[in-house]
């Protein structure tokens, strides 16, 4: 599904909202509910706004990384450190409920071994949230480079290049499998790599994010006018 909104405020609403009832309706049914978020800019106003939503049972909520950059849980480019302020803090998740990505681990391989032990006790996961680069990543899986390519590893160390600090990240096979993805998109940044997914042929080594077209669960796209070319 796809909602097109005209701003991206309106995005976070929208995601927020719809994130929420699917979180709501799967704790009523489960009594417990599996939500992976995804970093950088984007989200984090649906973050914010979706503390302020009423009626979820957060104490029973596993938050989960999609992934996160190599550095301490306090760094300003940390995931951690912005889902933290955003969402975990204001509705107080438990901490044992929170699994946070050891970007700051010494072994990052291990680092990466270890979440894939909290990934499998947890899979299919309900609820994810996906970001889009500029360059058509998401995740961690960059254009040109092997992690796209992974499909025995739920959870992957990506190596530094150039500027680009190292990364842990979930792979293709966890986010094919999950239940309900949300991805966002706000910009007019992101309407090449948006075209570049939508394209009926491509290649994924060369725009990772075509991934989440082979998602068997739910996949709702909200994107804000800009993002799709349009304003
Ligand atoms: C990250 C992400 C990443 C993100 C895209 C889009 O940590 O960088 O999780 O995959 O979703 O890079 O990022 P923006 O929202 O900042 O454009």
């Amino acid at each position: 599904m796809l909602v097109a909104t005209q701003t991206a405020e309106e995005v976070a609403r929208e995601a927020a909202s719809r994130i929420a009832k699917v979180l709501r309706e799967t704790l009523k049914k489960s009594g417990k509910a599996s939500l992976a978020l995804s970093g950088g800019e984007t989200p984090r106003a649906t973050y914010a706004q979706l503390a302020r939503e009423e009626g979820i049972a957060w104490s029973a909520v596993d938050v989960l990384f999609v992934d996160d950059r190599a550095v301490s849980p306090d760094h300003p480019r940390s995931n951690y450190r912005m889902i933290k302020e955003s969402l975990i803090d204001p509705v107080r998740i438990p901490a044992d409920r929170v699994h946070r990505m050891k970007g700051d681990a010494p072994d990052l391989e291990k680092a990466a071994r270890e979440y894939e032990e909290i990934v499998k006790a947890r899979s299919p996961i309900d609820v994810m949230v996906l970001g889009v680069g500029d360059d058509g990543h998401t995740a961690s899986m960059f254009p040109g480079e092997p992690t796209i390519d992974i499909s025995d590893r739920k959870v992957a160390m990506v190596p530094a290049k150039g500027d680009r600090e190292a990364r842990i990240t979930l792979t293709a096979p966890v986010i094919v499998e999950t239940r309900a993805v949300f991805i966002l998109a706000v910009g007019g940044k992101k309407t090449d790599a948006l075209d570049r997914i939508w394209s009926v042929s491509g290649k994924k080594k060369d725009t990772p994010a075509r991934v989440i077209r082979e998602i068997r669960g739910s996949i709702t796209w909200i994107i804000d006018k800009a993002a799709g070319g349009i304003g």
